[in-house]
């Protein structure tokens, strides 16, 4: 349904700003910042708080659109859309997983992970044995009629990555998908996203440990509303000028992927 072929990015933003409005006070989050996410691509944003990863990781996955600026996502301008439009393109095109999991606390790990496919009109019972497919995937098949408050915080962000990738995106977008998890469960679901990554879905993921940074293939610094370093870098670009007592996201650990 998109004219956007196998080759054609999965996303592209140009020069995108997005300032809150807060009582009337505007907040600049983003401040022009210019990223495209390829078919199949591993990239990894960090940066300290509240240098905007979030709100642009919103954006790359049409949860939000931009004050100023171009989003082309799946080889569609955002700003062309209506809302409808919008949430159906999300549907078809990413999935997201969000650091504190957002699971319906009433409901079963496999109606979680079905849900997305309501909006897709599919029966029950397809919704039924697509959610239990993908939860099988996740090593997951014997916790699908538990409740996310019956099961261990790795577990729950299992099931919050299943459910993001039961619609088949094209790109999936972890935003600290490892940060409530202790290191070895955090490994596995590493380990789970760079398989997918490895059969061809797109993986962006917000990180703070340096460590999970360095195994994507490409890394994004942030600092300010701006991508400071990575590529491509914005022309109000990192500079000796900002402050080096930072250590989260030093320019040295920009490309440091083997
Ligand atoms: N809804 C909002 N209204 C007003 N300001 C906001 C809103 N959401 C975020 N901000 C502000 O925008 C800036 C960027 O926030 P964002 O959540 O993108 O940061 P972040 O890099 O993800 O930080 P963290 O690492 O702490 O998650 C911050 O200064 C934040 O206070
Ligand atoms: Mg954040």
């Amino acid at each position: 349904m998109t004219e956007c072929t196998e080759r054609s990015p999965a996303i592209v933003a140009t020069d995108v700003s997005r300032i809150y409005q807060l009582e009337g006070v505007s907040v600049p989050a983003l401040r022009g910042v210019s990223l495209t996410v390829e078919p199949g691509d591993y990239l990894a944003i960090v940066g300290t708080s509240g240098s905007g990863k979030s709100t642009l990781m919103h954006l790359l996955g049409g949860l939000d659109r931009p004050t100023t600026g171009t989003l082309v996502i799946g080889g569609r301008d955002v700003a062309t859309l209506s809302a409808p439009e919008m949430a159906r393109l999300r549907n078809e095109t990413v999935g997201f997983v969000f650091q504190s999991f957002h699971l319906l606390a009433r409901t079963t790990a496999l109606d979680n992970v079905a849900l997305p496919l309501v909006y897709r009109g599919l029966g029950r019972r397809e919704r039924r044995e697509r959610a239990m497919a993908m939860l099988q995937r996740v090593g997951l098949a014997h916790r699908m009629n538990h409740r996310p408050n019956q099961m261990s915080g790795g577990e729950q962000q299992r099931v919050a990555i299943a459910r993001a990738l039961v619609t088949d995106p094209s790109v999936l977008l972890a935003d600290e998908p490892t940060g409530n998890l202790d290191s070895a469960t955090g490994q596995s679901i590493l380990s789970l996203l760079e398989s997918l990554n490895a059969e061809g879905v797109a993986v962006v993921l917000v990180t703070h440990e340096r460590d999970v940074a360095a195994r994507a293939r490409r890394q994004i610094v942030m600092r300010d509303g701006l991508i400071v370093a990575g590529d491509p870098v914005s022309s109000a670009g990192w500079s000796s000028a900002d402050t080096p007592e930072e250590s989260s996201a030093p320019p040295s650990s920009v490309e440091a992927a083997p």
